[in-house]
Protein backbone atom coordinates (compact mmCIF):
# COMPACT_ATOMS: atom_id res chain seq x y z
CA UNK A 1 0.00 0.00 0.00
CA UNK A 2 1.34 3.86 -0.79
CA UNK A 3 0.41 6.47 1.03
CA UNK A 4 1.10 10.54 0.61
CA UNK A 5 2.63 10.50 4.09
CA UNK A 6 6.05 8.38 2.94
CA UNK A 7 6.99 10.74 1.12
CA UNK A 8 8.20 13.81 3.04
CA UNK A 9 6.88 16.79 1.97
CA UNK A 10 10.10 18.44 0.91
CA UNK A 11 11.47 16.07 -1.20
CA UNK A 12 11.63 17.24 -5.47
CA UNK A 13 8.87 16.16 -7.57
CA UNK A 14 9.99 12.70 -8.94
CA UNK A 15 9.75 14.48 -12.56
CA UNK A 16 12.23 17.10 -11.55
CA UNK A 17 14.52 14.60 -9.85
CA UNK A 18 14.08 12.42 -12.96
CA UNK A 19 15.29 15.53 -15.38
CA UNK A 20 18.35 16.46 -12.86
CA UNK A 21 19.59 12.80 -12.97
CA UNK A 22 19.06 13.13 -16.84
CA UNK A 23 21.13 16.27 -16.70
CA UNK A 24 23.66 15.38 -14.70
CA UNK A 25 24.00 11.80 -16.72
CA UNK A 26 24.13 13.40 -20.14
CA UNK A 27 27.09 15.89 -18.82
CA UNK A 28 28.86 12.67 -17.94
CA UNK A 29 28.40 10.18 -21.12
CA UNK A 30 30.24 13.19 -22.80
CA UNK A 31 32.87 13.35 -20.61
CA UNK A 32 33.48 9.64 -20.93
CA UNK A 33 33.11 9.60 -24.77
CA UNK A 34 35.61 13.15 -24.88
CA UNK A 35 38.36 11.44 -22.53
CA UNK A 36 37.38 7.65 -23.91
CA UNK A 37 38.57 8.22 -26.94
CA UNK A 38 42.21 9.14 -26.43
CA UNK A 39 45.36 7.07 -24.59
CA UNK A 40 46.58 8.09 -21.52
CA UNK A 41 49.48 10.10 -22.71
CA UNK A 42 47.01 12.22 -24.35
CA UNK A 43 45.04 13.14 -21.21
CA UNK A 44 47.89 14.09 -19.53
CA UNK A 45 49.41 15.68 -22.31
CA UNK A 46 48.97 20.40 -22.17
CA UNK A 47 47.95 20.30 -26.26
CA UNK A 48 47.88 24.09 -25.99
CA UNK A 49 49.27 25.99 -23.05
CA UNK A 50 45.82 27.43 -23.58
CA UNK A 51 44.15 24.84 -22.54
CA UNK A 52 44.57 22.09 -19.58
CA UNK A 53 45.46 18.44 -19.83
CA UNK A 54 42.47 16.39 -20.73
CA UNK A 55 42.31 14.53 -16.73
CA UNK A 56 42.65 18.15 -14.90
CA UNK A 57 39.57 19.26 -16.13
CA UNK A 58 37.74 15.36 -15.14
CA UNK A 59 39.12 15.93 -11.57
CA UNK A 60 38.48 19.50 -11.29
CA UNK A 61 34.63 18.74 -13.12
CA UNK A 62 34.31 16.28 -9.89
CA UNK A 63 35.68 18.83 -7.23
CA UNK A 64 33.66 21.41 -8.14
CA UNK A 65 30.14 19.13 -8.05
CA UNK A 66 32.28 17.37 -4.22
CA UNK A 67 32.66 21.25 -3.11
CA UNK A 68 29.34 22.55 -4.04
CA UNK A 69 26.94 19.75 -3.92
CA UNK A 70 28.12 16.93 -1.75
CA UNK A 71 29.83 19.08 0.67
CA UNK A 72 26.72 21.87 0.62
CA UNK A 73 23.65 20.31 0.22
CA UNK A 74 23.12 18.72 3.99
CA UNK A 75 21.30 20.03 6.53
CA UNK A 76 22.68 23.05 8.86
CA UNK A 77 24.61 25.70 7.17
CA UNK A 78 28.24 24.52 7.55
CA UNK A 79 29.88 22.41 4.32
CA UNK A 80 29.45 18.03 5.83
CA UNK A 81 32.10 16.06 4.68
CA UNK A 82 33.12 16.08 1.42
CA UNK A 83 34.71 12.81 -1.09
CA UNK A 84 38.09 14.43 -0.43
CA UNK A 85 39.39 17.84 0.48
CA UNK A 86 42.85 17.61 -0.09
CA UNK A 87 42.97 18.40 -3.05
CA UNK A 88 41.14 21.38 -3.61
CA UNK A 89 43.56 23.73 -4.32
CA UNK A 90 44.64 21.29 -6.99
CA UNK A 91 41.13 22.03 -8.95
CA UNK A 92 40.66 25.53 -8.35
CA UNK A 93 40.42 27.21 -11.80
CA UNK A 94 40.96 30.99 -10.48
CA UNK A 95 44.31 29.91 -8.83
CA UNK A 96 45.82 27.84 -11.10
CA UNK A 97 46.26 29.27 -14.85
CA UNK A 98 45.79 27.05 -17.12
CA UNK A 99 49.37 27.34 -18.53
CA UNK A 100 51.01 26.06 -15.35
CA UNK A 101 48.12 23.19 -14.66
CA UNK A 102 50.61 20.23 -16.09
CA UNK A 103 53.22 21.29 -13.41
CA UNK A 104 50.73 20.49 -10.67
CA UNK A 105 50.79 17.08 -8.87
CA UNK A 106 47.52 15.94 -10.30
CA UNK A 107 45.44 13.02 -9.48
CA UNK A 108 46.23 10.44 -12.85
CA UNK A 109 43.78 9.52 -15.37
CA UNK A 110 42.55 6.33 -13.41
CA UNK A 111 42.56 8.22 -9.94
CA UNK A 112 40.62 10.91 -11.74
CA UNK A 113 38.03 8.73 -12.96
CA UNK A 114 37.27 7.57 -9.79
CA UNK A 115 37.43 10.65 -8.27
CA UNK A 116 34.54 11.62 -10.52
CA UNK A 117 32.84 8.34 -10.35
CA UNK A 118 32.70 8.35 -6.31
CA UNK A 119 31.42 12.23 -6.57
CA UNK A 120 28.62 11.34 -9.18
CA UNK A 121 27.69 8.28 -6.75
CA UNK A 122 27.40 10.23 -3.70
CA UNK A 123 25.48 13.66 -6.00
CA UNK A 124 23.20 11.18 -6.82
CA UNK A 125 22.26 9.71 -3.69
CA UNK A 126 21.84 12.84 -2.30
CA UNK A 127 19.32 13.77 -4.89
CA UNK A 128 16.90 10.65 -3.99
CA UNK A 129 16.33 12.47 -1.15
CA UNK A 130 16.94 16.01 -1.83
CA UNK A 131 14.53 18.58 -1.37
CA UNK A 132 13.40 22.72 -1.20
CA UNK A 133 15.07 23.64 2.60
CA UNK A 134 15.00 27.79 1.94
CA UNK A 135 18.28 28.25 0.11
CA UNK A 136 18.12 29.40 -2.91
CA UNK A 137 20.96 26.66 -4.15
CA UNK A 138 18.28 24.23 -3.43
CA UNK A 139 15.95 25.93 -5.06
CA UNK A 140 14.43 23.59 -7.92
CA UNK A 141 17.72 21.75 -7.33
CA UNK A 142 19.70 24.83 -8.77
CA UNK A 143 22.95 23.44 -7.57
CA UNK A 144 22.06 20.27 -9.48
CA UNK A 145 21.71 21.93 -12.78
CA UNK A 146 24.21 24.61 -12.01
CA UNK A 147 27.01 21.40 -11.73
CA UNK A 148 25.28 19.43 -14.68
CA UNK A 149 25.67 23.00 -16.69
CA UNK A 150 29.11 23.61 -15.21
CA UNK A 151 30.46 19.46 -16.52
CA UNK A 152 28.98 20.29 -20.31
CA UNK A 153 30.90 23.72 -19.91
CA UNK A 154 34.34 22.05 -19.59
CA UNK A 155 32.48 19.42 -22.45
CA UNK A 156 33.23 22.41 -24.83
CA UNK A 157 36.44 23.02 -23.32
CA UNK A 158 37.42 19.59 -23.83
CA UNK A 159 36.38 19.48 -27.17
CA UNK A 160 38.42 22.51 -27.95
CA UNK A 161 41.07 21.06 -26.49
CA UNK A 162 40.64 18.26 -28.96
CA UNK A 163 40.81 20.68 -31.68
CA UNK A 164 44.05 21.84 -31.20
CA UNK A 165 45.62 18.44 -30.85
CA UNK A 166 47.70 16.89 -33.43
CA UNK A 167 47.23 13.65 -34.47
CA UNK A 168 45.01 11.07 -36.44
CA UNK A 169 41.23 11.76 -35.97
CA UNK A 170 39.83 10.27 -32.42
CA UNK A 171 36.16 11.96 -32.76
CA UNK A 172 33.11 10.72 -34.99
CA UNK A 173 30.22 12.82 -35.53
CA UNK A 174 27.24 12.33 -38.26
CA UNK A 175 27.07 15.41 -40.71
CA UNK A 176 25.13 17.98 -40.02
CA UNK A 177 21.78 19.00 -42.16
CA UNK A 178 21.96 20.11 -45.78
CA UNK A 179 20.61 23.32 -46.74
CA UNK A 180 18.91 24.49 -50.13
CA UNK A 181 18.83 28.14 -48.70
CA UNK A 182 22.74 29.06 -48.22
CA UNK A 183 23.66 31.12 -50.96
CA UNK A 184 20.45 33.11 -50.89
CA UNK A 185 20.59 33.68 -47.20
CA UNK A 186 24.36 34.40 -46.79
CA UNK A 187 25.00 38.08 -46.31
CA UNK A 188 21.46 39.23 -46.52
CA UNK A 189 20.15 41.72 -43.34
CA UNK A 190 17.03 41.49 -41.71
CA UNK A 191 15.95 45.19 -40.67
CA UNK A 192 14.95 45.47 -36.57
CA UNK A 193 12.69 48.20 -35.73
CA UNK A 194 14.19 48.65 -32.24
CA UNK A 195 12.48 49.85 -28.99
CA UNK A 196 11.98 48.94 -25.56
CA UNK A 197 12.18 45.20 -24.80
CA UNK A 198 13.11 42.95 -21.60
CA UNK A 199 16.87 41.84 -21.49
CA UNK A 200 18.15 39.07 -18.87
CA UNK A 201 15.85 37.00 -16.78
CA UNK A 202 14.67 37.10 -13.02
CA UNK A 203 15.38 33.49 -13.62
CA UNK A 204 11.38 32.13 -12.89
CA UNK A 205 10.04 28.58 -14.04
CA UNK A 206 12.01 27.61 -16.98
CA UNK A 207 15.05 30.58 -16.35
CA UNK A 208 15.23 28.47 -12.57
CA UNK A 209 18.64 27.56 -13.56
CA UNK A 210 19.95 31.20 -15.30
CA UNK A 211 23.39 31.87 -13.75
CA UNK A 212 24.29 35.13 -12.05
CA UNK A 213 25.34 37.27 -14.79
CA UNK A 214 22.15 36.54 -16.81
CA UNK A 215 19.86 38.21 -14.11
CA UNK A 216 17.85 40.54 -13.48
CA UNK A 217 15.50 40.88 -15.93
CA UNK A 218 15.46 44.30 -17.21
CA UNK A 219 14.45 46.96 -19.88
CA UNK A 220 16.43 48.63 -22.18
CA UNK A 221 15.78 51.18 -25.14
CA UNK A 222 17.44 49.63 -28.60
CA UNK A 223 17.78 52.14 -31.35
CA UNK A 224 16.98 50.35 -35.45
CA UNK A 225 19.33 48.14 -36.60
CA UNK A 226 20.42 45.67 -38.97
CA UNK A 227 21.55 41.98 -38.60
CA UNK A 228 22.58 39.52 -40.81
CA UNK A 229 20.06 36.65 -41.27
CA UNK A 230 22.64 33.83 -40.66
CA UNK A 231 26.62 34.04 -39.37
CA UNK A 232 29.12 34.84 -41.56
CA UNK A 233 29.93 31.89 -43.75
CA UNK A 234 33.86 30.11 -44.55
CA UNK A 235 33.10 31.55 -48.44
CA UNK A 236 32.72 35.11 -47.61
CA UNK A 237 35.05 35.02 -45.04
CA UNK A 238 37.78 33.58 -48.18
CA UNK A 239 36.53 36.67 -50.21
CA UNK A 240 38.28 38.80 -47.30
CA UNK A 241 41.56 36.90 -47.12
CA UNK A 242 41.52 37.20 -50.75
CA UNK A 243 40.61 40.75 -50.97
CA UNK A 244 44.19 41.10 -48.62
CA UNK A 245 42.56 41.03 -45.58
CA UNK A 246 45.25 40.22 -43.67
CA UNK A 247 47.65 42.83 -45.01
CA UNK A 248 45.39 46.21 -44.75
CA UNK A 249 46.16 47.88 -42.10
CA UNK A 250 43.10 50.22 -42.23
CA UNK A 251 40.50 47.38 -41.90
CA UNK A 252 42.03 46.47 -38.05
CA UNK A 253 42.06 48.06 -34.64
CA UNK A 254 45.47 49.24 -32.99
CA UNK A 255 45.27 46.20 -30.68
CA UNK A 256 44.06 43.74 -33.57
CA UNK A 257 46.80 44.68 -35.93
CA UNK A 258 49.55 44.56 -32.86
CA UNK A 259 48.03 40.99 -32.50
CA UNK A 260 48.16 39.21 -35.88
CA UNK A 261 51.34 40.58 -36.65
CA UNK A 262 52.94 39.46 -33.94
CA UNK A 263 51.49 35.90 -34.19
CA UNK A 264 51.72 36.17 -38.04
CA UNK A 265 48.58 35.27 -38.50
CA UNK A 266 47.19 35.16 -41.66
CA UNK A 267 43.67 33.30 -41.30
CA UNK A 268 41.58 31.52 -39.31
CA UNK A 269 42.84 28.93 -37.20
CA UNK A 270 43.32 25.75 -38.93
CA UNK A 271 43.18 26.87 -41.99
CA UNK A 272 46.31 26.62 -44.43
CA UNK A 273 46.68 26.59 -48.14
CA UNK A 274 46.96 23.85 -49.51
CA UNK A 275 48.08 23.96 -53.67
CA UNK A 276 46.64 26.82 -53.71
CA UNK A 277 43.16 26.16 -52.24
CA UNK A 278 41.92 27.03 -48.69
CA UNK A 279 41.80 24.26 -46.15
CA UNK A 280 40.96 23.53 -42.88
CA UNK A 281 41.69 21.05 -40.61
CA UNK A 282 38.81 19.68 -37.79
CA UNK A 283 39.38 17.97 -35.19
CA UNK A 284 42.33 15.93 -36.97
CA UNK A 285 40.46 15.77 -40.57
CA UNK A 286 41.75 18.52 -43.40
CA UNK A 287 39.25 19.28 -45.50
CA UNK A 288 39.20 22.21 -48.24
CA UNK A 289 36.99 25.15 -47.60
CA UNK A 290 35.29 24.79 -51.10
CA UNK A 291 33.51 21.92 -49.38
CA UNK A 292 32.65 23.90 -46.43
CA UNK A 293 32.14 27.08 -47.69
CA UNK A 294 28.62 27.47 -46.69
CA UNK A 295 29.09 27.02 -43.14
CA UNK A 296 29.89 29.29 -40.48
CA UNK A 297 33.35 30.57 -40.17
CA UNK A 298 34.83 29.05 -36.82
CA UNK A 299 38.01 29.71 -34.55
CA UNK A 300 37.98 33.49 -35.51
CA UNK A 301 39.56 35.96 -32.64
CA UNK A 302 36.65 39.81 -32.33
CA UNK A 303 39.83 41.11 -33.52
CA UNK A 304 39.46 39.10 -37.04
CA UNK A 305 35.71 39.31 -36.40
CA UNK A 306 35.59 43.26 -36.45
CA UNK A 307 38.08 43.52 -38.86
CA UNK A 308 36.03 41.53 -41.49
CA UNK A 309 32.87 43.79 -40.78
CA UNK A 310 35.03 46.87 -40.90
CA UNK A 311 35.68 45.21 -45.07
CA UNK A 312 32.41 44.45 -45.48
CA UNK A 313 31.29 47.90 -44.20
CA UNK A 314 29.26 47.10 -41.47
CA UNK A 315 29.99 46.53 -37.65
CA UNK A 316 29.39 43.60 -34.89
CA UNK A 317 25.96 43.60 -33.01
CA UNK A 318 25.77 44.73 -29.55
CA UNK A 319 24.57 42.20 -26.64
CA UNK A 320 21.62 43.76 -26.57
CA UNK A 321 21.23 44.11 -30.38
CA UNK A 322 21.70 40.29 -30.42
CA UNK A 323 19.32 39.39 -27.42
CA UNK A 324 16.93 41.31 -28.59
CA UNK A 325 16.76 39.77 -32.54
CA UNK A 326 16.98 36.45 -30.07
CA UNK A 327 14.30 37.25 -27.81
CA UNK A 328 11.78 40.12 -29.09
CA UNK A 329 8.31 39.01 -30.54
CA UNK A 330 7.43 41.31 -32.92
CA UNK A 331 4.03 40.09 -33.10
CA UNK A 332 3.05 40.45 -29.00
CA UNK A 333 6.11 42.73 -28.33
CA UNK A 334 6.57 40.05 -25.52
CA UNK A 335 10.60 38.61 -24.74
CA UNK A 336 10.44 35.08 -25.52
CA UNK A 337 12.59 32.35 -24.55
CA UNK A 338 14.31 31.13 -27.83
CA UNK A 339 14.00 32.26 -31.47
CA UNK A 340 11.29 30.19 -32.43
CA UNK A 341 9.15 30.78 -29.40
CA UNK A 342 9.02 29.27 -25.72
CA UNK A 343 9.57 25.55 -26.36
CA UNK A 344 12.68 23.64 -25.99
CA UNK A 345 15.31 23.47 -28.60
CA UNK A 346 15.08 20.20 -30.95
CA UNK A 347 17.98 18.48 -33.00
CA UNK A 348 15.50 20.12 -36.15
CA UNK A 349 15.47 23.63 -34.12
CA UNK A 350 19.40 24.03 -33.55
CA UNK A 351 23.06 22.33 -33.86
CA UNK A 352 24.05 21.55 -30.43
CA UNK A 353 25.01 18.67 -27.72
CA UNK A 354 28.40 17.88 -29.97
CA UNK A 355 26.03 15.91 -32.50
CA UNK A 356 27.45 16.55 -35.88
CA UNK A 357 30.68 18.13 -34.29
CA UNK A 358 30.66 21.38 -36.95
CA UNK A 359 28.72 23.91 -37.80
CA UNK A 360 25.96 23.17 -40.17
CA UNK A 361 25.23 25.08 -43.70
CA UNK A 362 23.47 28.59 -42.97
CA UNK A 363 19.83 28.10 -43.52
CA UNK A 364 19.71 24.57 -42.37
CA UNK A 365 17.84 25.06 -39.29
CA UNK A 366 14.96 26.77 -40.55
CA UNK A 367 12.54 25.35 -37.93
CA UNK A 368 15.08 27.56 -35.46
CA UNK A 369 15.13 31.30 -37.23
CA UNK A 370 13.10 34.23 -35.77
CA UNK A 371 9.75 35.48 -37.12
CA UNK A 372 11.91 38.12 -38.21
CA UNK A 373 14.13 35.43 -40.45
CA UNK A 374 17.51 35.31 -38.63
CA UNK A 375 18.63 32.00 -38.15
CA UNK A 376 21.09 30.50 -36.06
CA UNK A 377 21.34 32.43 -33.26
CA UNK A 378 21.24 29.11 -30.98
CA UNK A 379 24.00 26.58 -31.56
CA UNK A 380 26.67 26.02 -34.61
CA UNK A 381 29.17 28.96 -33.49
CA UNK A 382 29.09 31.67 -30.86
CA UNK A 383 29.22 34.87 -31.86
CA UNK A 384 31.18 38.15 -31.04
CA UNK A 385 29.31 41.21 -29.57
CA UNK A 386 31.08 44.22 -29.69
CA UNK A 387 30.30 44.53 -25.88
CA UNK A 388 32.43 44.47 -22.50
CA UNK A 389 31.49 42.05 -19.87
CA UNK A 390 29.38 43.85 -17.11
CA UNK A 391 26.89 42.88 -14.74
CA UNK A 392 23.05 44.07 -15.30
CA UNK A 393 21.34 46.52 -13.03
CA UNK A 394 20.50 44.93 -9.74
CA UNK A 395 23.23 41.99 -10.08
CA UNK A 396 24.45 40.24 -7.73
CA UNK A 397 27.07 37.42 -7.76
CA UNK A 398 25.68 33.65 -6.80
CA UNK A 399 26.86 31.10 -5.74
CA UNK A 400 30.31 32.60 -6.09
CA UNK A 401 32.01 35.95 -7.54
CA UNK A 402 34.63 34.16 -9.48
CA UNK A 403 32.39 32.68 -11.93
CA UNK A 404 31.35 36.31 -13.38
CA UNK A 405 31.88 39.17 -10.78
CA UNK A 406 36.13 38.81 -11.29
CA UNK A 407 35.66 39.29 -15.05
CA UNK A 408 33.60 42.30 -14.86
CA UNK A 409 35.39 45.61 -16.62
CA UNK A 410 38.43 43.42 -18.18
CA UNK A 411 39.61 43.27 -21.49
CA UNK A 412 37.01 40.58 -22.46
CA UNK A 413 34.41 40.63 -25.27
CA UNK A 414 31.30 38.70 -25.09
CA UNK A 415 29.81 35.93 -27.02
CA UNK A 416 26.00 34.82 -27.61
CA UNK A 417 23.99 32.06 -28.69
CA UNK A 418 26.46 29.14 -28.12
CA UNK A 419 28.01 26.35 -30.21
CA UNK A 420 27.49 22.83 -31.40
CA UNK A 421 29.65 22.21 -28.90
CA UNK A 422 27.72 23.47 -26.34
CA UNK A 423 25.30 21.07 -24.17
CA UNK A 424 21.70 21.70 -24.74
CA UNK A 425 21.22 23.03 -20.91
CA UNK A 426 23.92 25.50 -21.20
CA UNK A 427 22.20 26.78 -23.85
CA UNK A 428 19.53 29.74 -23.67
CA UNK A 429 19.33 32.90 -25.25
CA UNK A 430 20.16 34.90 -21.86
CA UNK A 431 23.83 32.79 -21.87
CA UNK A 432 26.42 34.80 -21.17
CA UNK A 433 29.99 33.95 -22.48
CA UNK A 434 32.75 35.52 -22.38
CA UNK A 435 36.77 35.68 -23.84
CA UNK A 436 39.70 37.91 -24.67
CA UNK A 437 39.39 39.64 -28.04
CA UNK A 438 42.63 37.64 -29.43
CA UNK A 439 40.87 33.87 -28.23
CA UNK A 440 40.10 31.97 -30.66
CA UNK A 441 40.87 28.21 -29.70
CA UNK A 442 36.70 28.67 -29.00
CA UNK A 443 33.92 27.75 -31.21
CA UNK A 444 33.99 31.65 -32.25
CA UNK A 445 32.36 32.94 -35.41
CA UNK A 446 30.44 36.31 -36.01
CA UNK A 447 27.22 37.68 -37.59
CA UNK A 448 27.46 41.04 -39.06
CA UNK A 449 25.01 44.26 -38.16
CA UNK A 450 24.61 48.21 -38.84
CA UNK A 451 22.82 51.44 -37.74
CA UNK A 452 19.28 51.43 -39.97
C1 LIG B 1 31.93 31.01 -19.16
C2 LIG B 1 33.27 29.72 -20.65
C3 LIG B 1 34.11 31.77 -19.75
O1 LIG B 1 35.51 28.31 -19.10
O2 LIG B 1 36.22 30.13 -18.15
C4 LIG B 1 33.91 26.81 -16.31
C5 LIG B 1 33.02 28.67 -17.83
N1 LIG B 1 33.53 28.70 -15.35
N2 LIG B 1 34.21 26.68 -15.03
C6 LIG B 1 35.30 29.39 -18.51
C7 LIG B 1 33.49 28.07 -16.53
C8 LIG B 1 33.98 27.83 -14.43
C9 LIG B 1 33.88 29.85 -18.25
N3 LIG B 1 33.28 30.57 -19.43
FE1 LIG C 1 35.24 25.10 -14.11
Amino acid sequence: MTSDLSTPPTRYPDELRRRLADELRTARRRTQALTDAVDDAELTRQHSPLMSPLHWDVAHIANMEDFWLVRRTGPGEDPGPGVREDIDHLYDAFTNPRSGRPDLPLLDPVEARAYGAAVRERALAILEDAGPDGRRLMDEGFVFGMIAQHEQQHVETMLATHQLRLGPKALHAPPPPASSRARELAGTEVLHPGGTFTMGTDGTGPDVYALDNERPAHRVEVAPFGLDAVPVTNGEYARFLDDGGYTRRELWSEAGWAHITDEGWTAPMTWERVDGAWHRTSFGAREPIAEVADQPVVHVCFHEALAYATWAGRRLPTEVEWEYAARHDPTTGRTRRWPWGDDDPTPERANLDQRHLQPAPVGAYPAGATPLGVHQLVGDVWEWCDSGFEGYPGFAPFPYKEYSEVFFGGDFRMLRGSSFGVGTVNARTTFRNWDLPIRRQIFSGFRCARDA
